[in-house]
């Protein structure tokens, strides 16, 4: 008997040590130390045949067997336990030290910079920022700004023209009109906004783009005046000093009226593709107001006169970033608009 126990052990220890997987094990428990039919329980039942003396000794021994089977198997468990473990966390490797994938904030719409950047400049030197509305009447966009209904100028501004005489605005120049109306004299005012024309798309032309309007009206201002604002606007567009020019150009608004040119940028005035080998980049017009259009607005030409100019920010947005198709500023595209973060 003592044999057979001995033997036992030593079977069933290296059955353990050899075992493949858990479910062996289990099937090993079993066969071994089955309460019912495991070979340790067979055992034991013929111990009761024994002197007294023999079962206490042989009692001990298969107690013994029986602890050192148990241990062999739990520490062989163990092992299956932690191949497991080390498999698992192979698989779901995770490297915590990894900066996370990032969240990409918002950013502000290159036309939306360069306008905050010119309503800074314009506020640092008195003037006020105006807003009008989008859609609006023939009189503020046309007669009060010297275009009468017959007017040859109202075929210059091809215009979406809603029910009721209400139109989108073709231009920002209402908006001086409403700031005439509304604030007291001498005035400083710019007007940054949308403006609609009714033109095919191409990739200079768009139905909707962005102007910013201004107007200073005191005693005595002069073209000069109106160079000097241009020539600091223009400088702190652009980052570098800007040379400019006028030549003469037709809005019935103002009298005389200017086209604004300045020096190319990209050739410093030696001629380029970008000027046409002229030197030069027609940029804004702008002139000193017409008296007729401060007489509609009950001011009275003898007193007070002005400058306007009418800046094509969508314009000035594509010669500073060199972005060559306008359809681009609208098109919501990410790839575009992330170059501006
Ligand atoms: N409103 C004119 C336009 O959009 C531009 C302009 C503004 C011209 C102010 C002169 C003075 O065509």
């Amino acid at each position: 008997m003592e044999e057979n126990l001995a033997e036992l052990e030593r079977d069933s220890v290296s059955a353990i040590a050899a075992a493949t997987s858990p479910d062996e094990l289990e099937a090993i428990r079993v066969r071994v130390l089955g309460r019912k039919g495991g070979a340790l329980a067979e055992i034991s039942k013929g111990m009761g045949k024994l002197a007294p003396e023999d079962r206490a000794r042989l009692g001990k021994l298969l107690n013994q067997a029986k602890a050192a089977i148990e241990s062999a198997l739990e520490s062989r468990t163990a092992e299956f336990e932690s191949a497991a473990l080390t498999a698992r966390l192979d698989a779901e490797w995770l490297d915590l030290t990894l900066p996370p994938a990032g969240v990409k904030p918002g950013a502000l719409h290159p036309l939306t910079q360069i306008q905050q950047e010119i309503e800074d400049l314009f506020r640092s030197m008195g003037f006020a920022v105006l807003d009008g509305p989008e859609v609006e009447d023939e009189f503020h966009n046309f007669d009060a700004l010297n275009i009468p209904p017959d007017h040859p100028a109202r075929d210059m501004q091809d215009t979406f023209w809603l029910t009721g005489g209400w139109l989108l605005r073709t231009h920002t120049s209402p908006v001086q009109v409403r700031g005439m109306e509304r604030y007291p004299l001498p005035l400083r005012m710019i007007a940054p906004g949308r403006v609609f024309r009714n033109e095919s798309v191409d990739a200079s032309h768009e139905h909707t783009f962005y102007q910013l309007e201004g107007m200073m009206i005191d005693r005595d201002v002069s073209v000069g005046n109106l160079i000097y604002f241009m020539q600091t606007l223009l400088t702190e567009v652009f980052h570098q000093p800007a040379t400019v020019r006028l030549r003469p150009g037709f809005f019935p608004f103002v009298e005389p009226g200017f086209e604004l040119d300045i020096r190319c940028l990209i050739c410093g005035g030696s001629g380029c593709a970008v000027c046409k080998h002229s030197g030069w980049v027609e940029l804004l017009p702008c002139g000193l107001v017409n008296p007729n259009v401060l007489r509609m607005s009950n001011i009275d030409p003898d007193k007070w006169n002005g400058f306007a100019f009418g800046l094509g920010l969508t314009r000035l947005v594509m010669m500073r970033y060199a972005i060559n198709d306008i359809r681009l500023l609208q098109s919501g595209d990410l790839r575009f608009l992330n170059q501006f973060s």
